[in-house]
């Protein structure tokens, strides 16, 4: 901004760069337009934004994978046909899309649950799905699942210091595994009064944590997280968004999010994928896909979402996390 004194007076010369002076009483402050100089040719190259190689790189390279199941009748039914996408190292990829379009048969080949029919998945550019399981079951730790009620596939005895204590890689045994699942309660907002519970003593919410702790214990790379809070109040979902949202920021894990609920997606997500009847009909930046989203799909699919027709990512504030310690949730 000009001062009324730079209208009255003339500023003495000062030194700015080599060889050059400049008339102006903020010199450091409010730099002038460069001093005349013949025109510079702008290189036809522009350089790339500051992303690093190691933001763009793929820790899952899913690559035109299809899946068919045969139907009560005997016929086989696409239920994931020919979907690529790739998940960056670090970023949070959502994959929405109405109930059966896919997204849970994609989640289990990603995981290698099952093999594709056709196309394969890589994990850090290396084989994945084409691996004999032997081949693989060294790295599982690396990628794992967070889904909508995890801890009910536990027998219901175990105490929660165990159902996190089997999951710690080979080494974390007595004092030193008891050590570590109380570390990850306390990542995940827990404290360690709840080691010896059970899991039908803990909230919906407390229930969900204890989930990401197990996923957590092997120091994965990935997690895959399919409907994690579909099953919760919208409360306690939020209180999980914003967990799943610090943990990431936190340690660098990537996150494949899956959900039919696009506002879900956006709280979480930086990018987006879209699919439709097992097929991926758009993929790209969240904001820009929720703001002019190009599929005519995606566009019926965020006008059932009526809050998010107006309003930025803000426009759903996220509690903090750590709120449901005392109470059932
Ligand atoms: N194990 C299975 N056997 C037969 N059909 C299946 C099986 N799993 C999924 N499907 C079918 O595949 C389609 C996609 O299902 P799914 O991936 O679960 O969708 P989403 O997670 O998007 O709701 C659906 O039509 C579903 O009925
Ligand atoms: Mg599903």
């Amino acid at each position: 901004m000009a001062d009324d004194r730079c209208r009255a007076e003339s500023p003495p010369a000062a030194p700015y760069g080599p060889g050059r002076t400049v008339r102006c009483f903020r010199p450091g402050q409010d730099p002038p337009r460069a001093p005349e100089t013949p025109p510079v040719t702008v290189p036809v190259t522009l350089p790339v934004p500051a992303e690093s190689p190691a933001a763009e790189r793929a820790v899952v390279s899913v690559r035109g994978v299809t899946k068919r199941f045969r139907s009560a009748g005997g016929s086989r039914r696409t239920a994931v046909d020919e979907v690529s996408f790739e998940l960056r190292a670090g970023e949070a990829l959502g994959l929405v899309g109405e109930s059966g379009s896919g997204k849970s048969t994609t989640a289990r080949m990603v995981l290698a649950e099952f093999a594709p029919d056709a196309g394969d998945v890589l994990l850090d550019g290396e084989a994945w799905s084409g691996l004999r399981e032997r081949d693989r079951r060294p790295r599982r730790a690396r990628i794992q699942l967070v889904d909508q009620d995890p801890l009910s596939s536990f027998d219901p005895r175990f105490t929660v210091q165990r159902i996190i204590g089997e999951a710690l890689p080979r080494g974390f045994t007595g004092d030193r595994g008891r050590r570590r699942v109380a570390g990850l309660l306390g990542d995940v907002g827990l404290g360690p009064e709840i080691l010896d519970r059970l899991p039908a003593q803990l909230s919906g919410g407390q229930r969900q944590r204890v989930a990401i702790a197990r996923a957590l214990a092997p120091g994965p790379e990935v997690l895959v997280c399919d409907e994690p809070v579909s099953a919760l109040d919208v409360t306690v979902q939020a209180q999980i968004l914003a967990l799943l949202a610090r943990l990431r920021r936190g340690s660098g894990l990537s996150l494949l999010f899956i959900s039919h609920d696009v506002g879900v997606v956006r709280q979480v997500c930086d990018r987006v994928a879209v699919m439709k009847d097992g097929a991926l009909v758009e993929i790209g930046d969240v904001e820009t896909v929720l703001r002019a989203p190009r599929a005519p799909y995606t566009r019926a699919l965020l006008s059932a979402v009526p809050r998010l027709a107006v309003g930025r990512r803000t426009a759903v504030p996220i509690p903090v996390p750590d709120m449901d310690l005392k109470g059932p949730t």
